[in-house]
C-alpha cells in the first residue's frame, strides 16, 4: 500500500469507494467535478491509498494558514481494520505539519470515535454546518 496525491484517473474508484461507505449523498461536493476542483486548490490536500495502481482508501483535508481540518476519510469496505485509514490520517498530519499547522481537526468523525481516538483525536464541541451556502447569503 502506497499514499500519494490524487490523480484524475482515480476519480471512478473513489466514487465507487464512498459510494459503497454511504458517503455520497451529495455529488456536486463528493463527485468527479468537485475532485478535480480539490485537487487544483492550493489549499486542499487530496490523497489516495492505492494497492498494486487500485485506489483503495482516500482522504480530503484543507489548511488555511493556520488550522488544519480533515473533512473525509473514506477506506474501502473490504480493505477496512487493515491500518490504511490511520495511515491515511497520519501521512495528512505529516504533510499538514509541514505547511506549518499545529493542530487537526476533523469535521465528520461519523460512528467511528474510537479510530480517531486512537490517532489522538479528542471531541470537544459540535459543529454546525450550512449545506446550503446560498440560504446564508439570502438571510
Ligand atoms: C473509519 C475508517 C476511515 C477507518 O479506516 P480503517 O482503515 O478501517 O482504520 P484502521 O485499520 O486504520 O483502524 C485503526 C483502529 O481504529 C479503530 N477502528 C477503526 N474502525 C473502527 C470501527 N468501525 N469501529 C471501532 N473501531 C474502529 C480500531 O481500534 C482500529 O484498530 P484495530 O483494527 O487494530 O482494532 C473506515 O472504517 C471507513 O472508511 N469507514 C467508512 C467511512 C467513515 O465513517 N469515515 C470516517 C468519517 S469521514
Amino acid at each position: 500500500m502506497r499514499i500519494r496525491d490524487f490523480q484524475e484517473t482515480d476519480c471512478d474508484a473513489l466514487v465507487a469507494i464512498l459510494r459503497a461507505n454511504l458517503q455520497y449523498g451529495d455529488p456536486e461536493s463528493e463527485g468527479p467535478e468537485a475532485m478535480r476542483r480539490v485537487s487544483a486548490c492550493p489549499a486542499a490536500l487530496f490523497l489516495v491509498a492505492e494497492e498494486e495502481g487500485v485506489p483503495v482508501g482516500l482522504l480530503r483535508g484543507v489548511y488555511d494558514g493556520s488550522k488544519a481540518l480533515i473533512h473525509i476519510v473514506s477506506v474501502r469496505p473490504d480493505r477496512q481494520r487493515q491500518g490504511i485509514g490511520s495511515a491515511l490520517v497520519r501521512e495528512a498530519a505529516r504533510r499538514f505539519r509541514e505547511r506549518g499547522a499545529r493542530s487537526l481537526a476533523v469535521t465528520v468523525p461519523g460512528d467511528n470515535l474510537a479510530f480517531w481516538k486512537r490517532l489522538s483525536f479528542r471531541l470537544t464541541t459540535r459543529i454546525m454546518v450550512a449545506h446550503r451556502i446560498d440560504e446564508v447569503i439570502g438571510g
